[in-house]
């Protein structure tokens, strides 16, 4: 346990060093992510999207999240596990909040949660942070309010806006939460927010000057053939090279050099002569 990342470790990282975040959603991409050295892996609802298909995060339930962040954490034991609350599992009640995200603490094996939002949060949080429950906030484009922004645009481009934002981020700091993701907003809004909050800020599509970065897992590997946001930094291409992988599997089988002796199972000769009753090579 002593080199495992938590809540309030993370928490302490601010002005010290800059920390690390990436989105995983199942064993395989745990272990990838872990292994890599992250500070943080978010099981996020971008599930929805990224391994389930969907158009939005609006689909993803409770359910799904706890599927998949069992599988993130059986495979993780280093970074701290985040996940996120999907979209209406906080938003009724504080006593609903605090079962959802129990869920993910007690069945999906989390550290912590995520929730989207500012001062309208501001009562779950407080339950959330009541339960012992680390809670991480989220500002600027959050992909659960895609109707209510009208579509998927940078927040914070107005003075009001941004004001509005720093309060948003006052607000989450004051009540508790252990860090704040920004996403979608200009670089001089996240970094003054930065300045004016005690907790890590994980930036995506926010600019350098956050406390930390977050990217999704599939986006930074280049492993899909859709859109890539201007803030993504593809570090490999495993999409392209998947597809020229299955595509020699496919000639190797049609050509009928797969499998080969070195991938085939033999039994002894004898065995063989016997079993074919005519005294034929097994060959
Ligand atoms: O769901 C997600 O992947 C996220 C990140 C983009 C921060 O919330």
């Amino acid at each position: 346990m002593a080199d495992t990342v938590t809540a309030p470790a993370v928490r302490a990282a601010k002005g010290e060093r800059k920390l690390v975040m990436i989105t995983a959603y199942d064993a395989p991409t745990a272990a990838v992510a872990d292994r890599s050295g992250v500070d943080m892996i978010l099981v996020g609802d971008s599930l929805a999207n990224v391994v389930l298909g969907h158009d939005t995060t609006l689909s993803v339930t409770v359910d799904d999240m706890v599927h998949h962040t069992a599988a993130v954490t059986r495979t993780a034991h280093r970074a701290l596990v985040v996940a996120d609350l999907p979209w209406l599992s906080y938003h009724v009640s504080e006593t609903d909040t605090v079962r959802n995200a129990g869920r993910l603490i007690r069945e999906g094996g989390v550290g912590a949660v995520k929730l989207e939002g500012g001062r309208k949060r501001v009562r779950m949080v407080d339950a959330l942070v009541g339960a012992e429950i680390p809670v991480m906030g989220h500002l600027g484009l959050t992909p659960q309010s895609v109707h209510a922004m009208g579509g998927y645009k940078v927040q914070g481009r107005n003075e009001q806006a941004a004001r509005e934002l720093m309060q948003d981020a006052k607000a989450l700091d004051a009540a508790g939460v252990f860090a704040i993701v920004l996403e979608g907003m200009p670089d001089v809004l996240a970094r003054l927010i930065t300045a004016s909050v005690t907790v890590p800020t994980i930036g995506i599509g926010a600019g350098p000057g956050c406390d930390g970065q977050v990217l999704v897992f599939h986006d930074a590997l280049g492993f899909h053939d859709g859109h890539y946001p201007k803030f993504v930094r593809r570090y490999a291409s495993l999409f392209d090279t998947a597809v020229t992988a299955l595509s020699a599997y496919c000639d190797d089988v049609r050509g009928g050099t797969f499998p080969g002796p070195e991938e085939t199972y033999s039994m002894p000769d004898d065995a063989a002569r016997a079993l074919l009753g005519d005294g034929r090579s097994a060959d």
